[in-house]
Parts: structure tokens; C-alpha cells; sequence
């Protein structure tokens, strides 16, 4: 199992809220997407689920368990897995090193890491073939593909990831977006993908969130989101 679920989560900035009592779920298996403008609170209904932002109102329940208090490393090791904003992989770490730490959370299953590596690379060849290069001479494709093997190193029931498209030349989106679609389709995994290129997410998405200022403003099936007017002419610059 791996649902996720947030249930009416407020988080502020000194005093100002980037949350706003939000709700949101992603089921077992699921593919969906959160969409919205800049600041509506992508990036923080993510941080938050993974632990890295204190909620000042709210619960975030994962496999039916409460997590809204448990630490972030004990969040990864219960299988949630997060892509940051901006890739932030360690550039002066080789690919092989950096791929190893997101195993770290599983560093009792040394058989399984190694597992995991070969996984990885027969996943995303390219990663093999630049194993021992320092990570941050990997060109901004390679930074992602390794930013998303690195989070599948800890085996995550879910991936969240965060604009991963960011930077990335239109092929290389493409390319990167039927990874995603592979492994939710081939592995059956869990996946909640923050986007700001809003038709392609709905392309891969079966369903979606539309945030607007820390609250969910539109949801549904990404089918209907595509022909609904209010997303064409706000989210997919389409008006209809
Ligand atoms: N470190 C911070 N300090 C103060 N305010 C912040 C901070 N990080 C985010 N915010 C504010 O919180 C709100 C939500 O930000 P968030 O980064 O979650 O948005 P987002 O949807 O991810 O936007 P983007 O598409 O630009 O990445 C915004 O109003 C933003 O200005
Ligand atoms: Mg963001």
C-alpha cells in the first residue's frame, strides 16, 4: 500500500501562509499530478510530506499510518521518495557515490544496494556510462535522471518530484517523461509529479490538482481537466 493522504494542511512563513488548510490524496499506484502557478505551494505540499517543513495545522497520513510528526529520514525509509526542486545532487560526489546515498536510509541491505545500482543503470544507461564522474559535470538531463535514481535508490512506494522538466531541453522532457510513464506502468509505482508544463502532465497523469494560493482550486481526472475551459485558459495558455 501506498497512499498518501493530507488532510487540511496549513503551513506559514512567518506568518504569511503558503498552505492554506489543503487536502489532497494520491492512491496506491496512482499517477497524479499537482499542478499551478509560481508560490500557489507546489514545492511546499512536497517539502511537507517528506518532512521537511513543520505544518502548522493539518495531518499527512501515509499507508493509513500518521506521519505528520515523524521525522523526514523515517519518512524515506517508510518508502516515500522525493525529487527536490532543483535536482540538488552533490557535485563533487561521482554518480556511483551519489546514487549510494539514496540508499542510505536501506544501508542494512547491502545486497539490495547493489541490486538497486544495477537497476538503476539498466534503467538509465547514461548514468552508467558517467559512473565515476563528479556529479556536477553531468549535463542537466543526466542531473535529473540521476536526481530520480538516486530517490528510487531508497525503494519509495511513492516518488514525489518537483518540476523536473525545469531546464530541460523540449526532446529531453520528453524522453525523461516516458521514464516516469515506464515506471508507473512497468512497476506499478506510486507517483505524485508537480509540474508547471500543465498539458504535458495531464498527458501522463490520470488525475490532477490544480493549487491556487495554498489551496486546491480544481481537481479531477486529467481527461476532464484538459477540456475544462477554466484550466484551458488559465493553465495550458489555451483559451476555448
Ligand atoms: N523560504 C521561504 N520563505 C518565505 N516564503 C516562502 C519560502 N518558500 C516559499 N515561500 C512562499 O510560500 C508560497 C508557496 O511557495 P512554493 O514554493 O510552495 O510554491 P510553488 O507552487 O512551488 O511555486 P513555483 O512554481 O514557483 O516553484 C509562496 O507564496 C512563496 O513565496
Ligand atoms: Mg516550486
Amino acid at each position: 500500500m501506498s497512499d498518501l493522504r493530507i488532510e487540511g494542511l496549513t503551513i506559514t512563513y512567518g506568518g504569511a501562509k503558503a498552505l492554506d488548510n489543503l487536502s489532497i490524496e494520491v492512491k496506491t499506484g496512482e499517477f497524479v499530478a499537482l499542478l499551478g502557478a509560481n508560490g500557489a505551494g507546489k514545492t511546499t505540499t512536497l517539502r511537507a510530506t517528506s518532512g521537511l517543513m513543520r505544518p502548522a495545522a493539518g495531518k499527512i497520513f501515509f499507508d493509513g499510518v500518521e506521519i505528520t510528526k515523524v521525522p523526514g529520514h523515517k519518512r524515506t525509509a517508510l518508502g516515500i521518495g522525493h525529487v527536490p526542486e532543483g535536482r540538488q545532487i552533490f557535485p563533487d560526489h561521482s554518480v556511483e557515490e551519489n546514487l549510494q546515498l539514496g540508499s542510505f536510509v536501506r544501508r542494512k541491505h547491502r545486497a539490495e544496494t547493489t541490486q538497486s545500482l544495477e537497476d538503476m543503470y539498466g534503467l538509465f544507461p547514461r548514468l552508467k556510462e558517467r559512473n565515476k564522474q563528479a556529479g556536477g559535470t553531468l549535463s542537466g538531463g543526466e542531473a535529473q535522471m540521476l536526481a530520480i535514481a538516486r530517490a528510487l535508490m531508497s525503494r519509495p512506494k511513492i516518488l514525489m518530484l518537483d518540476e523536473p522538466s525545469l531546464g530541460l531541453a523540449p526532446q529531453l522532457v520528453l524522453e525523461l517523461f516516458k521514464y516516469l510513464k515506464r515506471l508507473h506502468a512497468e512497476q506499478g509505482l506510486t507517483i505524485l509529479l508537480v509540474e508547471q508544463q500543465a498539458r504535458l502532465a495531464l498527458q501522463l497523469a490520470e488525475r490532477a490538482y490544480i493549487l491556487e494560493r495554498g489551496a486546491v482550486k480544481i481537481e479531477g481526472k486529467s481527461k476532464d481537466l484538459i477540456n475544462d475551459p477554466r484550466v484551458a485558459e488559465a493553465y495550458l495558455g489555451t483559451a476555448s
